[in-house]
């Protein structure tokens, strides 16, 4: 697989998301899905695959603890492409037991306890959206984080077994908001109340001008530690 991924990255070298995209969606066709958390990186993704195959499969993992703005981008996005995401909930029991033992907002307690939050709301429900998957496409870019600065374009991910495709690896954020803007995509309404990067609405908060993107994500925690699980290197 090593050298599948290798060459992958050699032929996609230079290539344009767009490119990328009809590339991947052509090859592996009902075998790949974007998995979108609805922001500007995932709204830019959307739009490019709608245009290149409308059927093509596109899922979000709802929490049950997003932002009452994420709920209307949902609805926004899928009336203005004429598509439906696919919605993965959380297992009940899975989450009446965290929440029994460890409380309603435990991811304040530390660590652990986040982790332990993240695995149940979005790791566990993305294992189920995997199944028949070989390649999943993703919003990350290298200028995200400290955690993202040595992802590449295609990638092995070996704890689920599948490719990952990053087709806006490169992408700044600037160059997202023009495509979003050129376009008018739909988007998440708190990047207008200063919100660059959005998840969980109990864990994430607004950022000061001049502060990190992901300064507002899990905001009391190392900016090392500060990744869901969904991305493990
Ligand atoms: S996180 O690890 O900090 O939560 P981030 O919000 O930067 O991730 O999103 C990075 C990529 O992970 C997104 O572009 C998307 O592909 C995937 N992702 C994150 N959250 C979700 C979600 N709730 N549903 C589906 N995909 C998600
Ligand atoms: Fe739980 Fe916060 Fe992780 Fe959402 S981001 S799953 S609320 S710990």
């Amino acid at each position: 697989m090593k050298e599948r991924i290798e060459q992958l990255n050699k032929q996609l070298k230079g290539k344009s998301p767009e490119d990328a995209l009809k590339f991947f969606l052509n090859e592996y066709k009902d075998k790949i899905a974007l998995s979108s958390s609805l922001s500007i990186e995932d709204q830019v993704l959307t739009d490019l695959i709608v245009k290149i195959d409308k059927s093509a499969r596109i899922f979000t993992l709802d929490t049950g603890r997003l932002f009452p703005e994420t709920y209307s981008l949902i609805d926004k996005t899928n009336i203005r492409y004429d598509i439906k995401i696919e919605v993965l909930f959380p297992d009940y029991k899975e989450v009446e037991k965290l929440v029994k033992a460890e409380g309603i907002n435990l991811f304040y307690a530390g660590i652990e306890q986040r982790k332990t939050c993240c695995r149940i709301r979005k790791l566990n429900p993305l294992k189920r959206a995997f199944e028949g998957l070989e390649v999943w496409i993703c919003g990350l870019r290298r200028e995200q984080s400290v955690t993202r600065q040595n992802m590449q374009h295609v990638e092995w991910d070996e704890s689920n077994g599948l490719i990952k495709l990053n087709p806006l690896i490169d992408f700044t954020e600037q160059q997202a908001w023009d495509y979003i803007k050129k376009k008018s995509v739909p988007y998440n309404k708190l990047h207008d109340k200063g919100f660059p990067s959005i998840g969980c609405q109990p864990c994430t908060r607004a950022v000061v001008p001049g502060e990190d993107i992901r300064a507002g994500r899990w905001w009391w925690e190392n900016p090392e530690q500060k990744e869901c699980g969904l991305h493990k290197r």
